[in-house]
């Protein structure tokens, strides 16, 4: 979603700017622009779409100056065009925002003297700059504007003020949407997370919660959210964590698939110890009457898979909900029971608030998340990291991979506290866990395969998933994974459901994919299989070699994944998944790495 920089430097800062938010690109956006204070005077420049339009503009256009704030937006209020683009400017100060003010109508009612034609965008940022201005008009200095502004928003934003006149000053907030300050020698910088400072610099302050900064050259004073100055500590971000490469691969989503075997491995590593799981944080799962995970988009289907292995290893009873839903439809939780957040970002707007609002309700609040410095990790009980690294793809691949991995060893362990295993079958499992790396290896190998059949699915206008059993939400993953980057209508249905609607949807056009290792279920999902096909349904079918033995006369291709043991086959499903949705996307010539309306970490509800 948006991105911000913002710099007080020793050099030209416009094409430092539009580095920083070509690191930013991954996040999703449909515009960006800059702005600079040269001379004393501030001056900005924006387009609509790529940031190789911004950057064509400044060869036309020039902008100097050595303090700038720049922005990536993702369209929330008015379409993406360059009067709603930001920076927003109002007589002396510009800004860039990201989140939403949500008493933005008021403040524009208030702010509308002569009516509302005089705005200039459909913005809830443009009431930031119109008050801002405001209060500049009536003599205060512009920190004191920005911050008398500031008391009057509400909703989420990260905020950065730049002012006509003020070369050296820089004024950022933060509330529900992540803002980071970068120290440099003799040069500030302002990022909406640490990618996009990376090699400008290495040592950085997180804002908190309600924080309000003010930034010049010579460093960083910073107050809380009631108002008190306070100090925040200088982290070293290892400047290694923040590079982000394709590796040789034409997509950063295809780099991210192939890293999977050594991103499980080193997760393996923090959880496992010998023949035990043996996470990082410690957590009780005897104690609770029920765990309920609540999460968005993939991080959801990761959730709905581990239900199934909690319940049937722990024997703990396991609701799965989406945040955006679980927040608003006054859930009972329960007192004895955990609330269990997934989240990629740790940033996604709804499963930060539906985890507010369990937060004192539920007896643990617990979390698993890629970034540590989240707000998710942050706020919750017990956070478990999934060590996926920088997940730059919109399409999330290996943090789903590692989610699920995290929470298949969470669920073993859930199971030996809870006296469900004992510990020869917890060793076996955990032998079984260890080979995770190995498999998801080989899987790769259907790499091939998937390319050959791309074409295939690419003419398709509606495409089928169908799985059982924990196959049912990889088989969503698999839909979504391929709607999301292939922009093909796809929809995943519990293979036993079929018959029950969706099956009038079947044609020799629509491809079938079926996920079905040769496990208890296989039978069952044959007969679905063979429903699909008597109605002339062209079935892809994913199985191991005995499956195909057993069940794959009369479809039309089938990818050979290899045999596991029952409890990591969604883990090694999620390879194929993954690959006929990037290499369809490929076909097709779609923008797989970022793909149209879709943001990385959506900070808005
Ligand atoms: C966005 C991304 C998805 C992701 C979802 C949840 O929609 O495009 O890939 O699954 O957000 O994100 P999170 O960071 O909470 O896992």
């Amino acid at each position: 979603m948006c991105g911000i920089i913002g710099i007080l430097g020793d050099h030209q800062a416009a094409p430092i700017m539009v580095d920083a938010l070509k690191r930013l690109e991954y996040r999703g956006y449909d515009s960006a622009g800059i702005a600079t204070v040269q001379d004393g005077t501030l001056d900005r420049r924006r387009a609509v779409g790529k940031l190789a339009n911004l950057a064509d503009l400044l060869v036309t256009d020039p902008l100097a100056g050595r303090a700038g704030i720049g922005h990536t937006r993702w369209a929330t209020h008015g379409a993406p065009t360059v009067a709603n683009a930001h920076p927003h400017r109002a007589g002396r100060v510009a800004v860039v925002h990201n989140g939403i003010i949500e008493n933005f109508a008021a403040l524009r009612r208030e702010l509308s003297v002569g009516g509302d034609g005089d705005w200039e965008s459909q913005t809830d940022t443009e009431t930031i700059v119109r008050l801002c201005e405001h209060h500049l008009s009536q003599g205060k200095s512009p920190q004191d504007a920005a911050f008398a502004t500031i008391d009057r928003l509400e909703g989420a934003y990260a905020l950065c003020f730049l002012f006509d006149g003020e070369d050296d000053l820089l004024v950022c907030a933060r509330a529900g949407s992540p803002l980071a300050i970068g120290h440099g020698e003799g040069e500030m910088f302002v990022g909406s997370d640490a990618i996009a400072l990376g090699p400008l610099t290495d040592r950085m302050t997180y804002l908190e919660e309600g924080d309000r900064a003010v930034v010049t050259r010579a460093g960083a004073r910073i107050w809380d959210g009631r108002g008190r100055q306070t100090s925040r500590d200088v982290q070293r971000i290892p400047l290694d964590s923040q590079r982000i490469e394709k590796g040789g691969h034409r997509h950063y989503m295809a780099k991210e698939i192939h890293e999977q075997p050594q991103t499980i491995s080193d997760v393996l590593d923090a959880y496992l110890d010998g023949d035990r799981v043996a996470p990082p944080e410690a957590v009780d799962f005897a104690a609770l009457s029920r765990l309920t995970i609540v999460a968005c988009g993939t991080a959801h289907i990761a959730g709905t898979v581990a239900k199934y292995w909690f319940e049937q290893l722990a024997r703990l009873p396991v609701e799965c909900d989406i945040a955006s839903e679980y927040r608003y439809r006054d859930p009972v939780i329960a007192a004895d029971g955990a609330v269990m957040v997934v989240s990629q970002s740790g940033e996604t707007a709804d499963t930060l608030a539906a985890m507010r609002h369990a937060t004192g309700k539920a007896a643990r609040i617990l979390s698993v998340v890629n970034v540590p410095t989240s707000s998710i990790a942050r706020e919750c009980d017990v956070a478990f990291p999934i060590h996926a690294g920088v997940e730059v793809g919109v399409a999330s691949t290996k943090a789903f991979v590692n989610q699920l991995t995290v929470l298949l060893c969470l669920a073993v362990l859930a199971a030996r506290q809870r006296g469900a295993i004992d510990a020869a079958r917890e060793a076996e499992i955990v032998g079984d866990i260890r080979r995770l790396p190995g498999l998801v290896s080989q899987s790769l190998a259907v790499e091939e395969a998937c390319a050959d059949l791309s074409g295939w699915l690419a003419e398709a206008s509606d495409i089928l998933f169908l799985g059982r059993g924990a196959m049912y939400p990889l088989a969503q993953e698999g839909a979504l994974k391929l709607k999301e980057i292939s922009y093909i209508h796809a929809e995943a249905y519990a293979s036993g459901e079929l018959k029950h609607g969706p099956i009038a949807l079947v044609d020799k056009t629509v491809p079938i994919v079926v996920l079905a290792p040769h496990d208890a279920l296989f039978e069952k999902s044959i007969s679905n299989m063979q429903e699909v096909m008597a109605r002339e349904g062209q079935v892809l079918l994913v199985t191991d070699k005995s499956g195909a033995e057993a069940g794959g006369g009369g479809v039309r291709a089938t990818l050979t994944m290899p045999a596991c043991p029952p409890l990591l086959a969604p883990i090694l499903y999620a390879v194929p998944a993954q690959l006929l949705a990037y290499h369809t996307a490929v076909h097709k010539g779609t923008d797989v790495d970022q793909p149209r309306n879709l943001a990385k970490s959506v900070t808005v509800e």
